[in-house]
């Protein structure tokens, strides 16, 4: 169960997602929340399993914000962490369970190819809090893009045989699907108003990762990831998911997402040139797929491009990883934190000096900077 806090003193961009366990002990104010749910919604059942911002419901006697005033008992109790609780269910449903499959092994539920999760070094378990997810979120301040606003393309055979200047301006890939070398992005596929099938040669992010990865323990970094089997160099390896949030949504996550030492924020910056900001953000800390695990080096074997196939508004792209070299099956699985292309993970909001472990020869010292 996940609640939207509001924090004291911040706006309400600065709401964070919080698990039921990060509420610092204020077990009497989630009590006096179902209380207060269950008198607004006598027929209803309280429990988890909702649908995002289907309902929301203030705590009365905390906080009040069409006035903007506080209960002067519960400011004087909790100073500084949190004013009231928004009941913004976010659906477990809509993640993949963690399960134990024939073998024994820890395994997403319906998740192909699999992503397993392994701790071959201490006891530590799983984050449970994490929401597994194989698609995009969007914030209730976020409209999913319109496809109407879409150009597509007319080719009659595959989009990469014909010279078809009605095509996507560069081609992108190769036919083997790997990225053409040289390839600076953003790139651009084939859409929803083009005339090819799903299976163009042209639609590689969209139709999804082809290799089984696994979260494991690492030694010093926390969880990250590594690819069961191997990948060459160029291919596409995994999308960038989570909370498609507002770039002020964003900002004031991450003052309070450095407060706590996580980073977990992607900015949508293909499109941003001198003067101007990305308009969203990625924010997988509640729910992402196995690239919430994907740590950072300084000689890293996989970069982020930005891709757009199902927004014509230039400021909303997909984030995608592919494989800077061939990297054999097991390794561990890390991109740049200060970007590659341009895009930096989080690179407006707020960011803590946090030691590199990375282990390599040109190792920069700090993950940001
Ligand atoms: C996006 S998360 C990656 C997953 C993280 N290891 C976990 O267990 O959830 C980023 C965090 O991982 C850790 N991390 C990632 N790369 C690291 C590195 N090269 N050296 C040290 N810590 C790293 C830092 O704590 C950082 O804030
Ligand atoms: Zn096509
Ligand atoms: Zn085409
Ligand atoms: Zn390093």
């Amino acid at each position: 169960m996940y609640y939207l806090i509001e924090w004291t003193g911040y706006q309400p961009e600065d709401n964070t997602w919080e698990a039921e366990e990060n509420l610092m002990g204020n077990k009497g104010l989630i009590a006096d929340f179902k209380e207060a749910y269950s008198k607004q919604h006598p027929h209803t059942k309280f429990h988890g399993d909702r649908s995002v911002g289907v309902r929301r419901l203030v705590l009365q006697g905390v906080y009040d914000p069409d006035t903007k005033r506080h209960s002067p008992t519960f400011e004087q109790k909790h100073k500084y962490v949190i004013d009231s609780l928004f009941l913004f269910f976010f659906s477990r449903s809509q993640g993949h369970e963690l399960i134990f499959d024939q073998h024994g092994n820890m395994t997403f539920k319906n998740v192909t190819p699999k992503v397993t999760v392994v701790n071959e070094i201490d006891d530590t378990s799983f984050p449970e809090q994490f929401v597994f997810i194989d698609k995009l979120v969007f914030s209730k301040r976020v409209s999913v893009p319109d496809p109407d606003f879409l150009i597509g393309c007319e080719c009659q055979h595959s989009c990469l045989k014909t010279n078809n200047e009605e095509c996507h301006e560069e081609w992108t890939y190769d036919s083997r699907g790997k990225l053409k070398p040289g390839c600076t992005g953003p790139l651009y596929e084939c859409n929803l108003a083009c005339q090819c099938k799903a299976s163009c040669p042209n639609r590689v992010v969209q139709r999804g990762r082809t290799v089984a990865l696994e979260i494991f323990q690492t030694k010093s970094k926390g969880w990250g990831v590594r690819c069961k089997t191997k990948i060459m160099a160029n291919s596409f390896v995994e999308e960038y998911l989570g909370e498609v949030i507002t770039e002020a949504q964003g900002e004031a996550r991450g003052t309070i997402y450095d407060r706590i030492g996580v980073s977990y924020l992607f900015d949508m910056d293909s499109a941003v040139t001198e003067g101007t900001t990305a308009k969203y953000v990625i924010d997988s800390y509640v729910c992402g797929n196995a690239s919430h695990f994907f740590n950072h080096s300084c000689n890293p074997n996989l970069t982020v491009f930005g891709v757009y196939h199902d927004s014509g508004d230039p400021y909303f792209h997909r984030l995608a990883f592919f494989a800077l070299r061939d990297i054999e099956a097991g390794e561990e699985l890390t991109f740049d934190y200060l970007g590659s292309h341009g895009l930096l993970p989080s690179n407006t909001h707020a960011q803590q000096r946090i030691e590199c472990l990375c282990d390599d020869n040109a190792c920069r010292g700090f993950i940001h900077s």
